[in-house]
């Protein structure tokens, strides 16, 4: 690995900071000396991570605010909040999400995976990015993406699976879109002098509490029992998984644009590289389609006149 981005003193916003590999991301930036903004949906779980983390790293300087992102309201609440506290914010790790769930919907009604893993990373995102315009020197927004995109679509004719839904095509939809947002971020990022890279991400497969939810709200014993063993005997640690997003924030060579994810087999195990992702995810005309849908969607325009598709 080369050169560290030194983020002592830096601002870091960790969605999902609670649990798996956003707890593991927040653990190695507070250790690098950041302060991070725990961003989780429920506040006692934010704090009983914040003390874990703190009985190891007793210097470390961590806040838990609540941030429900299957709420846009809680997303707007959140942000008024950071800058009402804060007027710098040097990475955005947009991490928290939930996968192959049984079909629910958002408080704006929105399907869960796709308005939680996606559309309120996009509404969060628009609303940050002004503080990152101000801040000085180097900032980015780092989106988890999954090995799962390469089986996304977006589907614009069923976006919200209203018409078929299959928890694992819209899992592969929502993190296809993180994907591609990332990407389509950091296009229009680049014809701004602004100084902030949106670099994509993923863990390969790590054991973490994603693996239950969807057999636990789906009621499969068999499934749950199935998704156990496999954590135990294929996936790697939370902390090895959380090394992409780590290395995302921190390398001081990597470029806006990057995706980065481990080396190994299949790129679910190993050490974290900058690597390729599907020919879809480089479509440039669904990725403008899909952020015109998504403004519509979330009645969020990216505040930056800079930012427009041209
Ligand atoms: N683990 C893997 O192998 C793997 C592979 C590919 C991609 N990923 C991606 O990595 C990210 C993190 O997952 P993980 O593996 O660390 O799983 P995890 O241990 O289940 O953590 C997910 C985090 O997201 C939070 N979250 C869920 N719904 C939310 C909502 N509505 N609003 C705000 N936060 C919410 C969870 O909060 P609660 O604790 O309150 O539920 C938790 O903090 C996800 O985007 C996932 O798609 C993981």
């Amino acid at each position: 690995m080369s050169e560290h981005n030194n983020l002592s003193d830096a601002v870091v916003v960790v969605t999902g900071a609670n649990s798996g590999l956003g707890f593991e991301v927040t653990r190695a930036l507070a250790e690098q000396g950041a302060h991070i903004v725990m961003a989780c949906r429920s506040i006692g779980r934010g704090e009983e991570a914040k003390q874990e983390i703190e009985t190891g790293i007793p210097e470390a300087s961590l806040t838990v605010h609540e941030l429900d992102l299957a709420d846009l309201d809680s997303v707007a609440a959140f942000a008024e909040w950071f800058k009402s506290d804060y007027d710098e914010l040097n990475v955005l790790c947009n991490n928290a999400g939930v996968m192959a769930i049984p079909r629910k919907e958002t408080e704006q009604g929105f399907e869960y995976q796709f308005g939680v893993n996606y559309l309120g990373h996009f509404a969060l995102t628009s609303y940050l990015l002004p503080v990152m315009e101000q801040t000085a020197g180097e900032t980015r927004v780092i989106t988890q993406s999954s090995v799962a995109h390469r089986n996304g679509e977006i589907n614009f004719n069923d976006l919200q699976g209203e018409e078929s839904y299959s928890p694992w095509d819209a899992y592969g939809q929502s993190k296809l879109a993180d994907l591609m947002f990332a990407y389509e971020l950091d296009r229009r990022l680049r014809k701004t002098n602004a100084d902030i890279k949106s670099i994509g991400c993923h863990p390969g497969w790590a054991a973490t509490n994603l693996q239950r939810r969807g057999p636990e709200q789906s009621g499969s014993r068999l499934r749950l029992w199935m998704m156990t063993l496999a954590n135990a005997v294929i996936a790697q640690s939370a902390e090895r998984g959380a090394l992409p997003m780590i290395y995302a924030a921190t390398d001081s060579d990597i470029n806006g644009g990057d995706y980065v994810g481990p080396d190994g087999f299949r790129n679910m195990r190993g050490s974290p590289e900058v690597q390729g992702s599907s020919e879809r995810s480089y479509d440039v005309d669904t990725a403008q389609r899909l952020w015109d849908v998504s403004e519509d969607l979330v009645g969020v325009s990216f505040g930056s006149p800079l930012l427009v598709a041209n």
